[in-house]
C-alpha cells in the first residue's frame, strides 16, 4: 500500500514539474511570438541605413532564440499529453491551434528573410493586426486547457 502510494505521488510530482516547466517554455516563446511582431511594425516604418540594420539584428537573434524555446514547450506538452494520457475534444482543439501557431511562427521567419532582402512589402499597419494573432491564440488555449469546455 505504502508502495502504490509512493508510486503516485512521484507520478504526480513529475506530472507538476513537467506542466511547470511546459508553461514557463510556453511563456518563453510567447514572449518571442509578441514582441518580433512588434520589431517588424518598427522595420516597416524605419528607412533604409543604421537604424533599419539595428532592428534586422535584433529580429534575427530573437528569431533564433525563439526556436528552442518553441521546441521544449512543445516536447514537454507532447510528454505531458502521451505521458499522462490526456485525451478529449479541448485537446484535440488545442492541437489544431498550436499547429497554427508552429505556421505563424514559420512564416515570421519568411518575414525575417523579406526583410534581411529589403522586398518587404507589407505596412506598418498591416503588422499592427499581425501581431495580434498569437495574442487571440494564447487566449483560446488557456480557456481550452483550463476550462475544458468539451
Ligand atoms: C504540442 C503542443 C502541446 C501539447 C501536446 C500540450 C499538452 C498539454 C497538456 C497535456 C497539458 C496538461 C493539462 C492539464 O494538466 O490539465 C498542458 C498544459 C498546459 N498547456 Fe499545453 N500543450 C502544447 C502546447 C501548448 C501551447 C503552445 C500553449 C500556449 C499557447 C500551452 C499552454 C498550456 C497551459 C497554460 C497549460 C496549463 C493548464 C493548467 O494548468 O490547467 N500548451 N498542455
Amino acid at each position: 500500500m505504502r508502495a502504490i502510494n509512493a508510486r503516485k505521488r512521484s507520478a504526480l510530482l513529475a506530472y507538476l514539474y513537467l506542466k511547470a516547466f511546459h508553461i514557463i517554455f510556453v511563456m518563453s516563446w510567447f514572449a518571442g511570438l509578441f514582441y518580433l511582431p512588434r520589431l517588424f511594425v518598427n522595420l516597416a516604418m524605419a528607412g533604409e541605413g543604421a537604424e533599419y540594420d539595428r532592428l534586422l539584428l535584433m529580429a534575427r537573434k530573437l528569431y533564433r532564440f525563439m526556436a528552442p524555446l518553441a521546441l521544449l514547450a512543445l516536447a514537454l506538452g507532447i510528454w505531458l499529453w502521451l505521458g499522462f494520457g490526456f485525451s478529449g475534444g479541448w485537446l484535440h482543439a488545442k492541437l489544431a491551434l498550436v499547429a497554427g501557431l508552429i505556421g505563424y511562427h514559420l512564416y515570421c521567419g519568411k518575414l525575417y528573410r523579406d526583410f534581411a532582402a529589403r522586398r518587404n512589402h507589407h505596412s506598418h499597419v498591416w503588422y499592427r493586426f499581425f501581431n495580434e494573432i498569437p495574442v487571440l491564440v494564447l487566449v483560446a488555449v488557456v480557456l481550452l486547457v483550463v476550462v475544458k469546455p468539451f
